[in-house]
This record gives structure tokens, sequence and C-alpha cells, in this order.
């Protein structure tokens, strides 16, 4: 990665962290920094804090936290250098594209082209005469003309090399065909076509760009489906099938479908809100890439017990990111696609509009498992249901579901909106023990939230941690730690951050943390947010960090069982002395 640090440093200056961060979230002044609510998690109270003087961002909700290159990559979905990019746009600075590696931007772009080429290839296909079995089967399938070219739908020829051959002449490499995944390599180190005798189904990124491709076999062979393997363009984890098309639907919400038939069924009998994971479970990033097109999403998934249980793990996911979750149940068909060709669209669209709350549906799979005949259990399940209702903050939205509950108990409403309040004050009580359990927390039981980041000595860790604060508020202090080696640092990671911070600050250059970003791995710059939030001060930083070292010392030699004392405080004057700090005595 080879963008000029001159660059970084002067895009870093030019784009201050509250101008971008409220350029997303709405800020409030409080003192010399900012509160709003997170945008990364859905959050009712302003837990999201924007540091000026040290330019950075923290969320005491969800621990993320970081400088204005991390928010942006954060916010936006983006990779680091696409960050840069569009701080430069809005900074006004030209981005030195040229020096960036330019390879790997040509290799992307020579993919994109043989996807690109690749999908014109399979469509066209469709109307030739070895393609008719493939236009007949999707043609079977009910699709009209329109249909398959919106969809860009093709056929793979039933031939090994039909593709390779096509795209060969047009001047593509086999290194290319293989690094796209359209060619698979075989053990004489020849290579042939992945996709044979398969219709086919491009993905499509939210720029327009084939980035990868489904293929379905056209009778009952194995696999159903076959997709393009990740490449340097096609995460599967990051993308959804037509979310091109669905992020610009009028209709309000997204609806996520768990195939490639349901979303283009779906489409064709007017639903242009459809989209699909692909051949994966939804992820983390799936759903906050959603959350940037709607507001709300509706969970169609297949009504077989892996669709049930699929919807369960996605929708904490969705809320997660502040999204209103609904789940549409088809019942009387296998997955939505074939409730469409069964029951027509507008049966489909009142399900739409009738589909459920996240929390009705909770409540329903609660139900399942009590039998509300024994008086028993009805008692549980309104406890139960009342436990659950008790997450919702919204007082209205309590009442509405305590008297569904009320209904189907025939407990009384007032009685469950009592277990709810007694429900609530029982979290609120757990929060405050925990607050309280964290606040007496000693300091050397210091962790990072980030739970990969274990500290193996956080005696010595918090010193460390104190080292690294005093130095990012002054540059100067570096001069102080003469002969403190990265190796000296008990935690990898700490010791990671300094070497970076140390050889910027002896080449003069910025140290702020936005600009350190690119050189710090995501957890390693959360954390250092994180340790940069916390109050220190400037006056007596010689000292302190004369202090901190010699904790660092003698918790080394600690480790090393025969040291005694008096060894561990000679340590610690030579340590004083070599920075010729004075405590007041001679
Ligand atoms: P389904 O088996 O439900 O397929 O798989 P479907 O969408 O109903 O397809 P049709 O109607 O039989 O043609 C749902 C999704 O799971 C992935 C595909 O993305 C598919 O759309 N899948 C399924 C695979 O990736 N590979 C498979 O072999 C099967
Ligand atoms: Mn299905």
């Amino acid at each position: 990665m080879a963008v000029p640090s001159e660059f970084i440093d002067e895009l870093v200056a030019r784009s201050d962290i509250v101008d971008v961060v409220s350029d997303y979230v709405r800020l409030t002044q409080k003192g010399g920094s900012y509160w709003g609510l997170c945008p990364f998690h859905g959050e009712k109270t302003a837990s999201f804090h924007v540091v000026p003087d040290r330019q950075l961002y923290h969320c005491f909700g969800c621990g993320k936290g970081g400088g204005v290159i991390s928010f942006v990559m954060e916010m936006e979905n983006l990779p680091y250098l696409d960050a840069l990019r569009l701080l430069a746009k809005r900074a006004n600075l030209e981005f030195p594209e040229g020096d960036v590696d330019e390879t790997a931007r040509r290799r992307r772009g020579r993919l994109l082209a043989l996807n690109k080429e690749a999908a014109r290839y399979f469509h066209s296909q469709l109307w030739s005469p070895i393609g008719e079995e493939g236009l007949n089967y999707l043609r079977r399938r009910g699709l009209s003309k329109g249909t398959l070219t919106r969809f860009g739908l093709g056929y793979a020829p039933e031939s090994w090399e039909s593709l390779i051959n096509t795209m060969t002449q047009k001047g593509f490499s086999k290194s290319d065909l293989l690094e796209a995944g359209l060619a698979v390599s075989n053990k004489k180190g020849g290579i042939y076509d992945r996709f044979r005798d398969r219709v086919m189904f491009p993905i499509i990124d939210l720029r327009g760009d084939v980035i990868g491709f489904g293929g379905r076999v056209l009778g009952d062979g194995t696999p159903k489906y076959l997709n393009s393997p990740d490449t340097p363009v096609f995460n599967k984890s990051r993308n959804l099938f037509a979310l091109n098309l669905a992020k610009n639907t009028k209709l309000g919400r997204i609806v996520l479908t768990e195939g490639y038939m349901d979303t283009i069924s779906l489409y064709q009998a007017g639903f242009d809100c459809a989209v699909a994971s692909l051949g994966t479970s939804l992820t983390a990033d799936h759903a906050k890439l959603l959350s940037r097109f709607t507001k709300e999403v509706v969970i169609c998934y297949d009504s077989d017990q892996a669709g049930v249980q699929a919807a369960d793990r996605a929708i904490p996911l969705l809320e997660k990111t502040g999204l209103k979750v609904r789940v549409l149940r088809v019942t009387g068909a296998k997955d939505p696609d074939e409730y469409i060709k069964t029951y027509g669209p507008e049966a489909f669209g009142r399900l739409l509009d009738r589909s459920e709350n996240y929390m009705e549906y909770n409540l329903d799979q609660l139900e399942s498992k009590y039998d509300l005949n024994d008086p028993v259990q009805k008692a549980e399940y309104a406890r139960a249901a009342a436990e659950m209702l008790a997450r919702l903050d919204s007082p209205v939205e309590q009442e509405v579901f305590a008297a569904q509950v009320s209904q189907r108990t025939g407990v009384g409403k007032d009685a469950v909106l009592q277990e709810i309040k007694q429900a609530r004050n029982r979290s609120l009580r757990a929060a405050k023990r925990k607050q309280d359990r964290r606040d007496l927390t000693p300091l050397n039981q210091i962790q990072p939230r980030d739970r990969q980041l274990r500290y193996d000595n956080p005696r010595s860790a918090r010193a460390e941690e104190g080292i690294l604060r005093l130095l990012m508020m002054d540059s100067a202090l570096i001069g102080e730690l003469t002969g403190l080696e990265p190796e000296d640092f008990s935690s990898s990671h700490l010791g990671h951050i300094y070497d970076v911070l140390r050889s910027r600050l002896t080449a003069g250059r910025s140290a702020q943390l936005g600009a350190l970003e690119g050189e710090l791995t995501p957890e390693e710059t959360s954390l250092l947010a994180e340790i940069l939030r916390q109050p220190a001060n400037l006056a007596g930083a010689a000292q302190a960090l004369a202090d901190y070292r010699a904790v660092m010392a003698r918790e080394k030699w600690k480790g090393q069982a025969d040291v005694d004392e008096a060894t561990l405080l000679a340590a610690r004057d030579t340590i004083r002395k070599k920075n010729q700090i004075g405590d007041g005595t001679p």
C-alpha cells in the first residue's frame, strides 16, 4: 500500500472528526466534547462520544472506537483505501491514485471486466440453440423475457471449455479465469470451465459490476446451486443478491429471502425490494449493509425448520444495527417463490402488509414451547413473555403486546404489565450491579474490551497504556523514553502501537490517532481510542513516564523467579537516573 504518509497526515489534519461524524450523526456539544446516538448499534440514549481534542470517537455502548478514517470505514463499510478516497474528496484533496498499488487495482479491474464479458456470454447463450434447454427451464419457472434481461440471467453450455475459449479469444488469460473462479485447474495443470450446463445468475454489486455467479442445475443434480468462490472482487459475506435493484425500491422496506429464485420471483411479481444472501447465512456485514438502504427488513425465509432457525439467527444481527425487523412466514408453500406461484402476488402483498413484528413472532415461538391448556404452563408462558416484552423501551409497545399476551393466555393485561415492570426493574438492578463492579475493578485488573486482545500482565499493561496515552498527548515526551523498546512491552499490541508511534514521532510526523490507523490493526485502533479516552495529566508527565517504566521493569522481572526486591529497587533507580528525573531528593 503506497499512499504517501505525508498525504495521509495532510488528509487527517484536514478532516476534523467532529465535521465528518456530523455528516452522519447529530451531535450535541457538552463541554469540550460531543455526544450522539451511536450509528453502529441501535440505541435511544446517546453513548457515542466524540472528542475533538484527541480527534477520536468512542461508543460506550458497543465499544467501537477510533479516529476519522476508521469511522468512515465502519460507517460506509469501506476498505481502508476507499475510506481515504472518500475523505480526500470531502476535503478537496486530490487522491494520489498513481501511488496506490497499481497492480492490485488493475487486477481487480481485469477480473471485473472478465466477469462482465462472461455474463454477456452466458446471457447470449440463452438465445442460441445451445442454450435452448436453459431458456426452457427458466421459462418453465415462470420467468418473463423482461425478467431474464433485467437480471441478466444466462446459460453455461454443457462443455468443459466453451467459456475458457471465448474469453481467451477476448484476451483474458488462464490465470484471469482461475482467479475469477470461472475456471478450475485439474491435476495435469490444465483448466476447465467451472459452470457447465447450468442456468446462470450473475451477482451484481452496488456499483453495477458483476462480481460473481450462481449456477443452478437444470435437473436434480448436485449441487443444486454452484456459486463462485470468494475472489478478490467477490465476498459472500459482504454482498447480497439484487441489492443493486432493491436499494432503489419505493416500497419502504427490504425483503430478505433465502434464494435467487425467491428474489427474482418477488421482483417479477412487483416487489422490487427483495434480496438474498448468497448460499450463506446472514452476517453482521450483511445487516450493516442493509441498514444503509432501509429502516425495515422483512425476513421471508423458507417455511421449513431450517428457515425458522435461520430467521432466529438473523433477527438479532439485524436488530443490532437499529433496523426494524419483521418476519413473514409463508404458509402452504415451501418458499416465497412457490407461494407467489400458487396464491398470486396480491396474496403475497397482503402477507407482507400483515407481516408480524418480530415481537409477535417471538411470542409465537415462545408459545410453541408451552401447553397453554395447562394452567401452570400458561402462567409460566405469561411470565416468560413479560420478560421478553420488558426489552421494549416504548411503553406504548409494551401496552400493545401485553394486550396480546393477555389475549393469548386470559391473564389480565394489568397483571402482564406488572410482570413487565418487575422484569425491567430486575434487569436495571442487574445492569447497575454490573456497572458498580466495573467501577470497583482494581486498576491492575484492567483488560481491553476487545476479547481478542487479552493482557497477559494487566499491571504492566496498565503502565504501558499510560505511556502511550502521554506520548499521544505530547510528542516531545518521546525524548524521555530513550532505551524503551517495543519488546519491553508485555502486550505485543501495545508494543506494536508504541513502535508505530515512535517511528512517526522521530520522523517528525503526525501522531494523531487518525493518521496512525493505516498502520494499526482495527483491534489496535479501537484499543488505542479507548486508552486515549481515559483522563491523563500532562503535569508531571516525565515523572509519570518514569514510574510507568519502573512498573514495566518490575513486572517483567517478577516473571523471572529469582529476582529479589533489592534488585527491583535498584532497577527502578537506574531507570530514574537514566531519565534524569529528580523527585526532589539528590
Ligand atoms: P434452496 O434449496 O431453498 O433453493 O436454497 P431455492 O432458492 O428454493 O431454489 P429453487 O427454487 O429450488 O431453484 C436456497 C439458496 O441456498 C443456496 C442458493 O443461494 C439458493 O438460492 N444454495 C442452495 C446453494 O448455494 N447451494 C445449493 O446447493 C443449494
Ligand atoms: Mn427455497
